[in-house]
């Protein structure tokens, strides 16, 4: 029987980072993936998304045209080409991952891997059934999204996030269930173009993981572009009549709205997909469909190890291949630095973008910390008005006694590119005068960093 040296199941984020560090690492590496390499984030989520995301920018930004003087009498879009060139881009990057998988010398194979045991894997491909022995194996097969019980996907008028990006029609009308990142996204992409869109949430504010003055500033955002939310609703039941449903909506008090609407996305989170590894042939325990692992991403199958959504939240991309590259390292015997979640950024794509990083307000003080707490508007930022783009703010939260920056939470333009910066000064534990000491560019969106510290601790310039 073929015998490998590292198997990894999964070719996302997770996986595909993961082959490419231990290859270069010298361990020779085998991927094996059921679909395409890239994963849901590359060829279904994250990369196709943020490709729509900047069509919807792009026509919004036709409508503000009169602010900048120029005058556009008409315009039309042409709804298919918006959405083959989101294809287009998740099929030019998935070619860029198979370059890179030859040029790292990572054999990939193609088909669906399960356990045989707890060393043997087989693979199902196009070619029949396949058996390896591995002396490692990284678990990275991701999640895929949750549904509802009283409506099936149909992937014509009933979408998950990943049906509704090979969805050909724009409908008139869109209810969105789930007001999580991919709720907002498509919420607000829809939007966009012109179609009447209902965001409903089981929980008291959109962006619920979000701080909660994010959710408010969001959500008048979202309303004044004519998006509906219905925030502590359920959907009880689904009809379709003609070519309407019927949502039965239930709010915290009992009563029930009934709304109609041509199409439907359910946004209602992800579960992991480690039953189809079946790992209870190889002695790996899961709870919940979440693979359980040590401080070294270890399974309880000591040659195997998990990584990505399947572990669990925060079900990022950028956790996942970062886990990628921490466990290439431990199967190489190098030592690594332990992820901690505190520092992994947040980000949601929407108009104005929100990103986030570290506690909020409330987690701040329910861990003990006495904070100081500003929020700085970008209505005092010289960049945010010389561009026209002064919705928002960054909130910093700071302990008090050592000036450790425990969160950041920023609403507003390109706040998605600047957390990278705050990603940085928390990963090197860097206190608000750091911050200070540091010369920002100027104008630049990022001083929204610098002003919000220094006014947190005594030392406002612009505010
Ligand atoms: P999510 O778990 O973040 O949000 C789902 C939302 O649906 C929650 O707010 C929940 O309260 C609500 N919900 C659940 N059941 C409901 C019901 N029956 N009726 C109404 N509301 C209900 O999951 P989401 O947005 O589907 O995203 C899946 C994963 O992908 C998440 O882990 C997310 O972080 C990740 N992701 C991240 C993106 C980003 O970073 N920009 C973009 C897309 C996805």
């Amino acid at each position: 029987m073929d015998i490998k040296d590292l198997i990894i199941i999964g070719g996302g984020p997770a996986g595909y980072t993961c082959a490419i560090r231990a290859a270069q690492l010298g361990r020779e590496v085998t991927l094996i993936e059921k679909e395409n390499l890239g994963g849901i984030c590359l060829n279904w989520g994250c990369i196709p998304t943020k490709s729509l995301l900047r069509h919807a920018k792009f026509l919004n930004d036709i409508q503000k045209s009169s602010t900048f003087g120029v005058k556009i009498n008409g315009y039309s879009f042409d709804f298919s080409q918006i959405m083959q060139n989101s294809r287009s881009v998740a099929t030019k990057l998935e070619q860029g991952v198979k370059y890179l998988m030859k040029k790292n010398n990572v054999e990939v194979i193609y088909g669906h891997a399960k356990f045989a045991d707890p060393s043997t894997i087989t693979v199902e491909g196009k070619d029949g059934v396949k058996t390896f022995k591995f002396k490692n194996a990284v678990l990275a097969v991701g999640a895929r999204p949750k549904s509802l019980p009283f409506i099936d996907v149909d992937g014509e008028t009933v979408h998950n996030y990943r049906t509704i990006l090979a969805n050909k029609n724009l409908p008139k009308s869109l209810a969105v269930i789930g007001a999580g990142a991919i709720g907002l996204e498509f919420s607000y992409f829809f939007a966009s173009l012109g179609c009447r869109v209902t965001l409903i949430e089981a929980l008291d504010r959109i962006a619920p993981l979000e701080d909660p003055e994010i959710s408010v500033a969001l959500s008048k955002s979202f309303e004044s572009n004519g998006i509906r939310l219905m925030t502590s609703c359920s959907v009880r039941s689904i009809n379709k009549d003609g070519s309407e449903y019927t949502l039965e909506v239930q709010d915290s008090n009992g009563n029930v709205n009934k709304i109609t609407s041509e199409m439907i996305l359910i946004a209602v989170g992800v579960t992991p997909n480690s039953a189809l590894v079946e790992p209870e042939k190889a002695g790996i325990l899961v709870n919940k469909d979440i693979i359980s692992v040590n401080e070294n991403y270890q399974t309880t199958n000591p040659l195997v190890y998990a990584i990505g959504d399947c572990i669990g939240a925060p079900m990022l991309a950028h956790k996942a291949s970062h886990e990628g590259i921490i466990v290439a390292e431990i199967l190489s015997g190098h030592s690594h630095k332990a992820l901690d979640k505190e520092k992994i950024p947040s980000c949601i794509y929407t108009e104005p973008q929100v990103a986030s990083i570290g506690l909020t307000e409330e987690q701040a003080k329910a861990k003990g910390h006495s904070i100081k707490v500003l929020k700085f508007p970008l209505t005092a930022l010289g960049k945010a008005v010389a561009i026209f783009e002064t919705d928002g703010f960054c909130k910093v939260i700071i302990d008090s006694k050592y000036g450790e920056i425990l969160g950041v939470h920023m609403i507003g333009p390109e706040v998605t590119e600047i957390i990278a910066t705050v990603s940085v000064a928390k990963s090197h534990e860097a206190v608000a005068e750091s911050i200070i000491e540091t010369v920002f560019p100027h104008p630049t969106l990022s001083e929204m960093f610098l002003e919000s510290v220094a006014a947190a601790v005594g030392r406002p310039i612009n505010f």
